[in-house]
């Protein structure tokens, strides 16, 4: 049997501490939906690559396919603008305009197009005097960029942090902007890269940002790989003690975007992000081509299951309980006394390995006392029964794999 370490007093952490959110009622869930950052970039072109430039089009695609292929339905319902969407210089009024070329029907056309699909819009811009691509900035037109974003009908904005000048003017901007959201009184959902700016110079203070923001990203951009998603959960590891007790109904901690349906994670690694992802409490935004996705990755992005994990009302995130050799168990505490418990295999050689451990651990004693009901959601659906609180489970992980459970205690 595996030994299972360390057993954190995570649970009692974060059931003590009350932490403000900010208080717009948005976001009581992990916001989900489409960025097209991660697949699409910064392509500008649409002369010589019209499907996958960064237009009107993109969106209008996006949104038709999410609304008739179950993307909707499934719960991601903000099709999401990042950078370079804007021209290169603002308006005679110092509004942000888009790019005329690539956008000629403009922003508002756009969101009224995307709320006629049952969607929300969600847009990008920067505290900085440029955005991360070089494009305009907010910095110094807080008020009126907020002030367009709602009269153009924008359900969500990204704030990006490039550029930003002083550390001062970083966390000045987070804040003005989202004052300025607030005022123009229409809801729109606060995204924030605050703390990830911050961190190389001085470590966030969550407790604020929260205050002002609905979710915020704490690390480096998601790329399609399995590096960079192991990169993603090592570090949210690592720094669980600081960030795991903030996150709640109004404020999450983002580990970007989901990956899955492109091309560099394995069968296995998409079901590590998908189940991970839910024990994170993640916002999920997919950074994919919905005009051409596998009917497996489908799956998995519409999975009911997890899904259902990822939005448990309670809004507590998940943790690492232990690290044994290569195998990571970790937990999220769900409503209705279950528990979300995902098994990862960090281990990339060997084949399947099986790990066994004490389902005493799950809970701190809890979960499984006197006994659970443990039904298995990924990699595939499997009723496992009834289990006492003194008994072991054994579970097989492929490499870089997880298997994803939900334990109801009885
Ligand atoms: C930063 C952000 C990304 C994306 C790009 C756009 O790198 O972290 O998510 O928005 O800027 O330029």
């Amino acid at each position: 049997m595996a030994a299972v370490g360390r057993a954190l007093p995570w649970a009692l952490a974060a059931a003590a501490a009350v932490v403000l959110a900010l208080d717009n009622g948005l976001a009581r869930t992990p916001p989900m939906g489409w960025l097209h950052w991660e697949r699409f970039l910064c392509a500008t072109d649409c002369a010589t690559d019209p499907h996958r430039c960064v237009s009107e089009w993109l969106f209008v695609e996006m949104a038709d396919v999410m609304a008739a292929e179950g993307w909707r339905d499934a719960g991601y319902e903000f099709v999401c603008i990042d950078d370079c969407w804007m021209a290169p210089t603002r308006d005679e009024c110092g509004r942000l305009q888009a790019d005329p070329k690539r956008f000629p029907s403009g922003i508002r056309k756009l969101a009224d197009y995307v709320h006629s699909k049952g969607l929300k819009l969600g847009i990008y811009s920067d505290v900085g005097n440029k955005t991360c691509a070089g494009f305009p900035g907010s910095y110094n037109h807080y008020d009126l960029d907020a002030q367009t974003f709602a009269s153009w009908g924008v359900d969500l904005l990204k704030f990006d942090g490039c550029n930003s000048g002083t550390l001062e003017l970083l966390a000045e901007g987070y804040r003005r902007m989202s004052l300025a959201l607030n005022k123009t009184g229409r809801s729109i959902v606060y995204s924030c890269e605050w703390p990830f700016y911050l961190r190389p110079v001085q470590q966030p203070n969550y407790t604020e940002i929260k205050q002002y923001c609905n979710h915020w990203r704490n690390f480096f951009d998601v790329y399609d790989s399995w590096s960079s998603i192991k990169s993603i959960l090592d570090w949210t590891a690592l720094h669980q003690d600081s960030i795991v007790k903030i996150a709640g109904p109004g404020g999450w901690n983002d580990p970007d975007m989901l990956v899955i349906g492109n091309f560099g994670l394995s069968w296995d690694q998409a079901v590590t992000q998908m189940a991970m992802w839910a024990i994170m409490a993640a916002p999920l935004f997919m950074s994919n081509d919905l005009r051409h996705i596998s009917p497996e990755a489908k799956w998995l992005l519409q999975n009911k299951e997890v899904i259902a994990i990822n939005q448990d009302p309670l809004g507590k995130q998940g943790y690492q309980i232990t690290k044994d050799k290569n195998f990571e168990l970790w937990e999220r505490p769900l409503s209705g006394q279950a528990y979300a418990v995902a098994v990862l295999n960090q281990q990339e050689i060997g084949g399947p390995q099986n790990f066994t451990f004490s389902l005493t651990f799950l809970g701190n004693g809890l979960a499984c006392n006197p006994a659970c009901s443990i039904q298995q959601v990924l990699p595939a659906s499997r009723d496992w029964g009834v289990y006492s609180w003194v008994s072991s489970l054994s579970l097989e992980v492929n490499p870089t794999g997880t298997v994803l459970l939900k334990v109801v205690a009885l």
